[in-house]
């Protein structure tokens, strides 16, 4: 059976990711593709709980990177791998470049330790070249953090990340600039400051120049 496919979606908050990730799904299946809908952090039980502390309680800088990648671990062996190895499609709401995004870019944690952790936590040891786990697509929703802020002011109630000031979410923005720049043939930068079809548009053309396949699949989210 051949190896799924993984892709993950990026954005600061406030983004409009959802809506897109769901119609990805949508068009997967309707290719019968059978597709594993998950999201960072979280996507198992134990991931949910470490989920639940690293958005709602204060912690230190370190910590909060530890307790990124303890969920990450989880993930991967749990549910990304598993899914992978059966063939699925695999569609996941954020991924590591939100750590580096976030807690390096925004948070300012040094850069080096974030990529010594996802090494330990995404070499492939089953591999003899050792490669890391990595997405195949990271479909990145780029947009002002000004944009942003107004969008999420009618959205619930913020949590520790989602209350930060602007000027953090263009650090977190410089931090995805910054792993688009080192990754630009996984990475595709979608302007996510236009229409939702518009939006959905270059997000379709990025699934289908990955997959091959032409445009225009005539779903909408
Ligand atoms: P979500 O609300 O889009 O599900 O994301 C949860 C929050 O967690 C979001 O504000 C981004 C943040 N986050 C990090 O700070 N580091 C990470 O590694 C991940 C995956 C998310």
């Amino acid at each position: 059976m051949t190896r799924g496919l993984f892709i993950s979606f990026e954005g600061i908050d406030g983004a409009g990711k959802s809506s897109h990730i769901d119609g990805l799904a949508a068009l997967f299946r309707d290719q019968g593709r059978h597709v594993t809908l998950t999201r960072e952090p979280g996507g198992t039980p134990l991931s949910e709980k470490l989920r639940a502390l690293v958005l709602h309680d204060p912690m230190h800088p370190l910590t909060e990177a530890l307790l990124m990648f303890a969920a990450r671990q989880e993930h991967i062996v749990q549910v990304i791998d598993p899914a992978l190895t059966r063939g699925d499609v695999v569609l996941c709401d954020r991924f590591t470049d939100a750590t580096f995004a976030y807690q390096g870019g925004g948070r300012g944690f040094d850069w080096q330790v974030l990529e010594t952790l996802e090494h330990m936590v995404q070499m492939r040891t089953d591999l003899i070249d050792k490669s890391l786990l990595q997405p195949d697509l990271t479909v990145w929703f780029d947009l002002p953090p000004a944009v942003a802020a107004e969008r999420l002011v009618q959205a619930r109630i913020p949590d520790k990340f989602e209350a930060q000031p602007i000027a953090f979410f263009e650090n977190v923005r410089n931090g995805y600039a910054r792993r688009c720049a080192q990754n630009p043939a996984r990475f595709v930068q979608i302007n996510a400051n236009q229409s939702r079809e518009g939006v959905w548009l270059e997000v379709e053309s990025a699934v289908m120049s990955l997959l091959a396949l032409p445009n225009k699949t005539g779903h909408t989210p």
